[in-house]
């Protein structure tokens, strides 16, 4: 993000605000798919970054759905359904039968446990649809289900006529940093697929998230093009087994978000020099940064024609009451003045969710007051988040 565009539109950020380089993630978007080439799918993991759904449309074959606040977004984007593969590990039963009554067989479902499998069959009785499903295998976690859950889910298929197993869903955690893996995971989920009883391996395909990563600190080794190289290579040997989607968020998204925070406050304590901005921690999020220990990509964008041309340096503060709020630590910048801007990069993914709050679209918890004396008290309801998390044009 170039500091004259923030410098012409100084008056558009009294509030601190993330841009969105659309152009850049389109560009980005392209590269990958040159890397892919015909060798596997692309579908972007929307919890990375909501926003970015309709931008991206038209340039990703899927788009994985997390939770049902995540579906009203494609739903109130028109987002074409056959597009989606509704996912996540908690699915209720009346969200379920929402979904398959109003699409049925338009989009794909992952059953992540054994109960996700019997709602999705029961409403796919009710509704008089045959819905197409991933099984989702756990990759140790609590996502997914294990093997021996999958295989007994294929062994009394027969039980399940309106249920169409499509394949199986893989994700191995994000910002993956051993080059190795995508090759053995490949092989052992191509095994593992072919003894499935009862079902036509040659029908399945693999909803894999290779959880790419970003190199965020410049301190830090890097791994984004050992990674990506890797996993280009594994697919194209894939590719002559099993038909792959490749789900990523991060990766596709990172590069193209920045944060701009203007100073709003400075003070020195004898050799600190303190800069308070009016965003913070809750508002920029970098995966593997703690306490502001490892210096993450940002620029100083000065204001004020230079005054002092030494370098001091500066402890760069966000706005809540907390002494963690601590955006950059001991940083050498110039003539630093309020009024100011600070840019982040990278900030495309988790962070326009501002909070782990808003992650997933998921509702904000209803809040009570308790006392002896009245028992519990509602003091707020459950809030839909949703709305907050997608982009309409102002
Ligand atoms: C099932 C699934 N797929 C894809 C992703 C996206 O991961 P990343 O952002 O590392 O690409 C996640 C992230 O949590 C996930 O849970």
């Amino acid at each position: 993000m170039n500091s004259k565009l923030i410098l012409e539109h100084q008056d558009l950020f009294e509030h601190a605000a993330y841009i969105f380089d659309v152009d850049a993630l389109t560009d980005h978007i392209s590269e990958v798919r040159k890397h892919l080439n015909s060798n596997a799918k692309l579908c972007y993991a929307m919890k990375a970054n909501p926003f970015l759904v309709k931008v991206l449309e038209p340039h990703i074959d899927t788009f994985e759905v997390c939770s049902f606040g995540e579906f009203h977004i494609c739903e109130d984007l028109g987002i074409d359904m056959s597009k989606i593969v509704l996912s996540g590990v908690f699915k209720g039963k009346s969200d379920i039968d929402k979904v398959v009554e109003k699409y049925g067989s338009t989009i794909v479902y992952t059953a992540e446990s054994l109960r996700h499998w019997e709602l999705l069959f029961a409403a796919s009785q009710e509704f008089n649809a045959t819905l197409n499903v991933y099984l989702r295998l756990s990759s140790g976690s609590q996502f997914g289900m294990s093997k021996a859950d999958i295989t007994s889910i294929c062994e009394n298929i027969s039980q399940y006529p309106s249920l169409n197993i499509v394949g199986i869903h893989y994700f191995v955690g994000t910002q993956r940093k051993a080059a190795t893996k995508y090759e053995r995971d490949f092989r052992k989920l191509n095994e593992f697929v072919i003894s499935l009883p009862y079902l036509d391996s040659s029908k399945l395909s693999l909803e894999y998230g290779p959880g790419l990563p970003i190199d965020y600190f410049e301190e830090d080794e890097k791994f984004e093009d050992v990674m990506t190289t890797a996993l280009y290579e594994a697919l194209e040997k894939q590719a002559k087994v099993l038909p792959v989607t490749v789900e990523l968020g991060r990766y596709l998204v990172a590069n193209c978000g920045h944060y701009v925070t203007r100073i709003e406050d400075i003070k020195h304590h004898r050799d600190l020099h303190i800069a308070i901005v009016n965003g913070g921690m809750h508002q920029v999020n970098y995966f593997g940064q703690s306490m502001a220990m490892k210096t993450p990509p940002f620029k100083h964008i000065e204001t004020h024609v230079s005054q002092r041309d030494e370098t001091e340096s500066w402890t760069l503060c966000g706005a809540l009451c907390t002494t963690s709020d601590i955006l950059v630590k001991s940083c050498e910048l110039k003539n630093v003045n309020i009024g100011d801007f600070l840019i982040f990069d990278k900030v495309g993914a988790y962070s326009v969710t501002e909070g782990i709050a808003l992650f997933l679209s998921r509702d904000l918890p209803q809040v009570y007051f308790y006392s002896e004396a009245k028992g519990l008290t509602k003091v707020r309801n459950s809030i839909e988040t949703y709305p907050l998390n997608m982009a309409k044009e102002q």
